[in-house]
């Protein structure tokens, strides 16, 4: 018996016992009740580390306690987000807990006491009504196309996630507690994020990373965060307090291919982001489907967040406006206050400070004693201004044409030769560079400059300053919002540039209509380079 071989005291030992003795007398002692036993469960922050040998311990100590008044004792299972492990004593628990809403936005959902049985997430509740719209929060997870049949068949049906009573969830998979026979209920302690889409998109730097794991850090750290007013709150990078730990991600429905992109950058980020969370794919969620698929058992993840890209599209900010999901977990989270460092992107710092310090970065030099700016109090600017351009010269489409790209270079040089050893160029081949080495420029740098394509992914990356900027190339009349949006959500001025025009929300008028014109993708995208020199000596100069 492995306890017998853990140091346990002779107060233990007996303690042990007479748990036992409870537990063999406990039938006999609840004949004559006449109303349920009722144990009052405190699910509040207790410290993860209390080892198992001890949490026995407790349950048998809560018992005793319980046996000797049974019938003034009331139920309480209190709902509080769980912060660590819970110690929920599940197996004897009277009443399964009932799952409750942390929060919600379209294809965001944290809840507490989710459970899951045979590939169907289950919430039990008497007030389903308490709930969002289904469709909002999970489909089945089928790769998106954009055509009516697919669309209709990514709805949720009643196999993605269904509602049940205590009293059906207790009939489901209830225990005979009287007769000492536990409940068929496994907790997967801690706390999860359970990824509900296929890899159609997961295999992408931009998508895993400034889509997925954007949306998951700003709703989790807003849930745990109180809502605030406070406008010096949302200029300063932190430290904020800190949410829960993530334990666990499941990327349910792809395998462990389908969430890693070629470079390595999604595997980089989630190891060097989440170093302690274990990562299950789509197998280990199968293991889970079919050892649960006869339904007379469940899972209880006791704090999970549920994405779920498509359920995400179908909410207004993502659907209609920003076609981000992260949009939408964002701005839900912004519009109640509960994001704190929101004007410069402190809420992602903790995560983007976790990668930084993997890549071996310091943190940035600042200059101190700088002329303070009303709208911009609290960042300061950098001691260097650091010009990097990610080209794409080298890569396989949408390319400068040769002349442009030389043009530019040329321009950007003449920059800042002019402006003297506080500034620096760096020409940016990301192909020819080691992840370190890619992130350790992209951190320093104030202007990011390139074509619209994945590197400019690496725009999470950037340290904050005052007047941090991306400048991102359009092949003329082409425009999307992937690097726009993140960049704005991140508190970094944004230019959409085609050949010399610029173009930034806010200034004239407003954003530019998505498009994606013939020559896009192609290798002839003009840039005119003084215009685009002008530009940056313009923001940095003139603070534009
Ligand atoms: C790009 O801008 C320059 C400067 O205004 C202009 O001379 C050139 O014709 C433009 N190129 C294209 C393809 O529009």
């Amino acid at each position: 018996m492995p306890i017998l071989r853990s140091k346990l005291t002779r107060r233990d030992v007996v303690l042990v016992l007479l748990g036992a003795l409870v537990m063999h007398f406990l039938p006999a002692l609840h004949q004559q009740e006449t109303s349920p036993v009722e144990i009052h469960i405190d699910t509040g922050r207790q410290p993860p580390q209390a080892a198992p040998p001890q949490r026995w311990l407790t349950q048998t100590t809560t018992l005793l306690a319980t046996t000797t008044r049974v019938e003034e004792t009331t139920t309480t299972v209190t709902a509080h987000p769980v912060v660590g492990p819970t110690l929920l004593p599940i197996d004897y628990a009277p009443e399964l807990p009932e799952t409750s809403l942390v929060a919600h936005a379209p294809g965001w959902t944290l809840f507490k006491n989710l459970y899951m049985s045979g590939d169907t997430l289950v919430i039990v509740t008497n007030t389903p009504s308490d709930f969002p719209e289904m469709r909002l929060m999970a489909s089945t997870p089928l790769a998106a196309e954009n055509t009516p049949e697919n669309i209709a068949m990514r709805e949720p049906t009643q196999y993605s996630m269904t509602f049940l009573t205590t009293e059906e969830a207790k009939r489901q998979w209830g225990g005979d507690i009287r007769n000492g026979r536990r409940n068929r209920v496994f907790s997967v302690e801690g706390n999860t994020v359970l990824v509900n889409e296929p890899g159609q998109f997961l295999r992408h730097y931009y998508h895993l990373v400034a889509e997925l794991f954007f949306g998951v850090q700003a709703f989790w750290h807003g849930a745990f965060t109180e809502p605030s007013t406070d406008a010096d709150r949302d200029e300063t990078l932190g430290p904020h307090a800190a949410p829960p730990p993530i334990h666990r991600v499941i990327f349910a429905r792809t395998n462990a291919d389908g969430w890693r992109d070629g470079p390595g950058f999604n595997a980089y980020f989630m190891r060097a982001a989440f170093p302690a969370a274990d990562i299950e794919v789509e197998e280990d969620w199968e293991d889970r489907v079919i050892i649960t698929a006869s339904g007379d058992r469940a899972w209880h993840f006791p704090l999970v967040l549920l994405t779920d890209r498509s359920a995400a599209h179908r909410g207004a900010i993502c659907g209609s406006q920003t076609q981000r999901i992260a949009a939408e977990a964002y701005e839900g989270m912004r519009a109640r206050g509960q994001l704190a460092g929101v004007r410069v992107g402190g809420w992602w710092d903790p995560v983007r400070s976790a990668v930084l310090r993997f890549a071996g970065v310091e943190p940035l030099a600042l200059a101190t004693a700088q002329p303070v700016l009303a709208t911009d109090p609290r960042l300061p600017m950098p001691a260097k201004i650091i010009v990097t351009y990610i080209s794409r010269q080298s890569a396989g489409n949408r390319k400068l044409t040769v002349e442009s790209h030389a043009g530019l270079v040329a321009a950007l040089q003449d920059l800042v030769r002019r402006k003297g050893p506080s500034w620096e160029l760096n020409v940016m081949e990301a192909e020819k560079m080691t992840k370190d080495q890619q992130l350790q420029a992209v951190a320093r740098t104030t202007i990011l400059l390139g074509v619209h394509g994945n590197g400019l992914t690496h725009l999470v990356m950037m340290q904050p300053t005052r007047i941090s900027t991306v400048i991102e190339m359009f092949y003329p009349g082409g425009f999307a919002h992937d690097y726009q949006w993140t960049a704005r959500a991140l508190g970094i001025r944004h230019y959409a540039v085609w050949n010399d025009t610029a173009r930034t929300e806010g200034v004239g008028e407003g954003k530019p209509r998505v498009d994606y014109p013939d020559g896009f993708q192609g290798n002839y995208i003009p840039a005119h380079g003084p215009a685009i020199a002008q530009l940056i000596e313009d923001r940095v100069e003139r603070r534009i």
